[in-house]
């Protein structure tokens, strides 16, 4: 089977490349490299000791998806790519709904036009918003509260339509939660530009002396130590939970959406200690004001994706930390090879990539 993986070069896309290839699919590798780096391609490579075929293309770019679909027969798509920084989308959202939103309209039109219509899309546990009630069930009403969580939100919405309209699609909406971690080979990780916005990176740059404190935004959230609570998930279940998607798609036609969570909550707090624990290093920390836009807290209720697809998370809090803690000792500063200041070397002429 031949899967199409749109930002396979990112971080929870490298990983599902991994895993695929490790599980005997074939992909193609569609990217435009805004937020990472081939590198991390050629450590999938590394990892597997498989090949395969990269595009270097946007998918604003329709005559250039079009030519993907024509050069190889796809047998589904898992569609990962698009911009993902909530204070940026506040800023920029038109960049946002044109890149995600129209982006993805071209994807599912070239999808449609070649009878391809086996799709996950990697949608967020931001499209909750601020939930009434936690563990969050998929089935409570949406309520993205920023410019990115409503591009997954209207994504997810315009899937709805083309599922009710065409029973021949086959769906799965993957809502993530907070997905840290790396591959255990400590070769592919997170790698954000710039100061990380999420924690486990922030945390890890801190161990490895790239930055010096960490800020927690606030300690007086009506938690059990103050500090807001997450499901942080492991990568790598993370990128099984879209090989279970796959398997229940061959069988099944229609429209789902599945929590991938673990179900269990942490605190800023516990994910710092147990950063300590496996790493051994000190993670200086100040409390700060709450960040505009935070949750108190948010895990999810996993049984959907247990009972449906037979998935569920299997890796703990400190296998997280420690796997992050080797990627980040290994690569301290990430995929560039020389230092932060190098800019990446993109390929200009180049529109297929070896
Ligand atoms: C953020 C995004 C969310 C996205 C998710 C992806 C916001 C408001 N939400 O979620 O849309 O889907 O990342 O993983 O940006 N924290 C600190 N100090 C830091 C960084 C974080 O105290 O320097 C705290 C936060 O307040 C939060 C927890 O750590 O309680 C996790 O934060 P983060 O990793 O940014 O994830 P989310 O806020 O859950």
């Amino acid at each position: 089977m031949t899967i199409l993986v749109t930002g396979g070069a990112g971080y929870i896309g490298s990983h599902t490349c991994v895993e695929l290839l490790q599980h005997g699919y074939d992909i193609i590798v569609v990217d435009n490299f805004s937020n990472s780096r081939p590198e991390s391609l050629h450590r999938v490579k590394q990892i597997t000791g498989r090949t395969f075929q990269t595009y270097y293309i946007n998918l604003l770019d329709k005559k250039s998806v079009e030519k993907v679909f024509l050069d190889h027969q796809i047998d589904a798509v898992i569609h990962f790519a698009g911009l993902k920084a909530v204070g940026e989308s506040v800023a920029v959202p038109l960049q946002y709904y044109q890149n995600n939103v129209k982006g993805s309209l071209i994807l599912f039109e070239v999808m449609e036009q070649f009878s391809v219509k086996k799709l996950i899309f990697s949608s967020s546990a931001t499209v909750y918003g601020n939930p009434k009630t936690v563990p969050i069930t998929e089935d409570v009403e949406l309520r993205a509260t920023n410019p990115y969580g409503r591009t997954k939100q209207m994504i997810e919405e315009i899937l709805l339509d083309t599922a009710h309209a065409d029973s021949s699609w086959s769906i799965a909406l993957l809502r993530y939660f907070n997905p840290i971690g790396a591959h255990e080979s400590g070769l592919i990780g997170e790698d954000p530009e710039g100061p990380p916005n999420n924690l486990l990176p922030y945390i890890s740059q801190i161990a490895i002396g790239r930055r010096e404190q960490l800020r927690i935004f606030g300690n007086n959230y009506p938690t059990a130590d103050g500090t807001g609570v997450r499901d942080y998930i492991h990568v790598v279940d993370l990128a099984m939970g879209h090989l279970k998607a796959l398997e229940h798609m061959q069988k099944n036609h229609g429209i789902e959406a599945y929590n991938l969570g673990t179900g269990k909550g942490y605190s800023v707090l516990e994910v710092v200690d147990a950063f300590e624990r496996v790493s051994g290093n000190q993670i200086p920390y100040t409390f700060v004001k709450r960040r505009p836009g935070d949750i108190s807290s948010c895990f999810a209720d996993p049984a959907k994706a247990k009972k449906q697809l037979a998935w569920q998370a299997m890796r703990g809090i400190e296998e997280m930390c420690a796997d992050a803690w080797r990627w980040q000792r290994n690569n301290p500063t990430g995929y560039r090879i020389i230092s932060e200041k190098t800019p990446m070397q993109k390929p200009t002429s180049v529109f297929l990539m070896h």
